[in-house]
């Protein structure tokens, strides 16, 4: 004979098995979701690699003259290999301090180049100016030419970039 609690000890029983078994879905969803939502939210918690890329000896800047510099690196992100390539411009009074330009257009991307007769970086893009100092002299760009941290090591100089 059936002990007249024991439906409901089963009952009860199933009863606290499901509240586990939605318990841990939601841990596992929280688990998964929770730095996901981070990640989407501030990309800035993405692990970038930082790195100092060579782009060549500082005895090829030209004092007073911006110098343009061409580098190319292998930039693996995930599963991803791709082959990035650049230009930079070195802007010097004297080899202690100077300065390493981005070539890219602040506006729209576009790359930008030192035209000497001009003594402005232009971009033909949309008819972009930046002086010697990359500050904005004509046309729609919204902010100056980007910099690289640079240092020199044993007479090279490195830039640091994102990604590598
Ligand atoms: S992209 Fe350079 S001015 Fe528009």
């Amino acid at each position: 004979m059936k002990h007249p609690n024991s439906n409901n000890r089963k009952t009860n029983r199933r009863r606290f098995l499901s509240y586990l078994v939605g318990l841990a879905g939601l841990l596992l969803v929280g688990l998964v979701s929770v730095p996901m939502a981070a990640l989407s939210l501030f990309p800035a918690f993405k692990r970038r690699k930082e790195t100092w890329l060579d782009i060549g000896p500082l005895a090829d800047v030209v004092l007073g003259d911006p110098t343009a510099f061409t580098y190319r690196y292998n930039n693996r992100d995930g599963y991803l290999d791709q082959l990035i390539r650049g230009t930079v411009y070195v802007v010097a009074e004297n080899l202690q301090s100077f300065t390493v330009f981005s070539n890219i257009c602040t506006h729209a991307g576009c790359a930008v180049r030192w035209e000497p007769d001009k003594q402005v970086f232009y971009c033909p893009c949309h008819n972009g100016m930046y002086n010697i100092n990359g500050q904005v002299a004509a046309g729609p760009p919204p902010r100056p030419l980007d910099r690289f941290p640079y240092k020199v090591v044993g007479g090279r100089i490195l830039i640091k970039i994102k990604g590598a």
